[in-house]
């Protein structure tokens, strides 16, 4: 069995790792060594064989004993790490969560639902990183990765609604701190009926305007009852960085665009920080490249891997299925108000919803660690 060092299993997205392996049963297959930045030589968690103990994920020696390494640790991490690993001459298997080496030529945002054939390729001509890939393009690919395999996708557009999750743990306490907050300051408006909803939506906002420093520390500005149309860095030229992601790492995933040799499909839109825990919600606009029947289309995605599935374009079933709250913790991936859009019979308009700790962070990584075993 291959020796296999887990680091930073402890926080959110690791947490959600190490219980999908149990559930997939991936430590039967594996030697685990369980690494930490903070307690050395403390337990290691039960999944743990012959070493019991928790080792320095700091130590490059212990680390360089590992056939592969996967890390949920955070970019610092890798930054810090990885080069030091790799100028030792170790040659193991790289598998990151964090979004530092992802664009690097060597490495391969893995999805192996959608580019098991970019993976396969890779793995011929001898690479060993590993990166998962952005939440967003993810869930988004799990979804209608069908019409981009068919070359169908002139372009697409993509507007998001991404949960607290993605920003991480403290930003999902902070959001409901918040909701907290604005519910305790009319809570007796609230309980009587006959109270005036003007009264209450004044007082609300003054508080929304008037959170202190402490209560929006992570987002920076509320979040509850609100939105926040950025998310991640400001490139410089009008973009967010995780709307520059959606193009660069939609077309890297599948194999195509700089790098590749071929045209990238252009992929562009705004992303947007909304009030739900953790799953990432995006509505799709598509130019085909030509004209295909609706059926047709529905059929495609379905088609596409196990966990897709099309919602009826119903109101019933759309405001049932296709949402956070229907999707969250499970492996589903609905696509439903799969609609022909006013603009003409080319374009499409679509509703995708993925849980962004499950197929947009953990799922992709242990899934390629399996390929990597069997
Ligand atoms: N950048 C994503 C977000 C998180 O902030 O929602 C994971 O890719």
């Amino acid at each position: 069995m291959k020796l296999v060092g887990l680091v930073g299993w402890r926080g959110m997205v690791g947490s959600v790792l190490m219980q999908r392996m149990q559930e997939e049963g991936d430590f039967d297959h594996i030697e685990p060594v369980f690494f930490s930045t903070s307690n050395t030589g403390g337990t290691a968690p039960a999944m743990a064989k012959n070493e019991k103990t928790l080792q320095d994920a700091n130590n490059i020696d212990a680390l360089k004993k590992c056939e592969i390494i996967i890390t949920c640790q955070g970019g610092d991490y890798t930054n810090e790490i990885y080069p030091k690993l790799r100028a030792t001459g170790w040659n193991g298997h790289w598998i990151d969560a964090a979004s530092s080496l992802r664009m690097n030529e060597n490495a391969v945002i893995v999805l192996d639902p959608v580019n098991l054939p970019v993976i396969k390729q890779a793995l011929v001509n001898g690479q060993k990183d590993w990166i998962g890939g952005n939440c967003t393009v993810s869930c988004m690919l799990m979804g209608v990765g069908a019409l981009y395999k068919a070359g169908l996708v002139e372009w697409m557009s993509t507007q998001t609604y991404q949960a607290a999750s993605g920003g991480g743990a403290q930003h999902m306490r902070e959001l409901l701190t918040q909701y907290g907050t604005l519910n305790a300051e009319v809570r007796s408006l609230l309980d009587d009926p006959k109270s005036a909803i003007l009264e209450i939506d004044r007082k609300i906002i003054a508080k929304q305007r008037s959170l202190t420093a402490d209560e929006t520390a992570n987002f920076g500005v509320p979040l509850g009852g609100s939105l926040i149309p950025w998310i991640d860095k400001d490139l410089g030229d009008g973009m967010s960085k995780e709307e520059w992601k959606g193009m660069a790492e939609t077309n890297k995933i599948l194999g195509q665009g700089e790098g590749f040799g071929t045209a990238a499909v252009p992929v562009d839109g705004f992303c947007v920080r909304i009030g739900a825990m953790r799953c990432h919600s995006q509505a799709l606009t598509f130019k085909l490249k030509k004209e295909v029947p609706l059926a047709d289309i529905e059929a495609m995605i379905a088609a596409d891997n196990e966990w897709v599935k099309v919602v009826p374009n119903t109101r019933e079933a759309s405001i049932r299925d296709l949402t956070p709250v229907a999707v969250t913790g499970t492996m589903t991936i609905p696509v439903g108000r799969v609609r022909k859009l006013a603009m003409g019979p080319e374009y499409v308009g679509a509703f995708t919803v993925g849980d962004q700790l499950l197929w947009g962070a953990a799922e992709p990584l242990r899934r390629m660690l399996r390929i990597l075993i069997e």
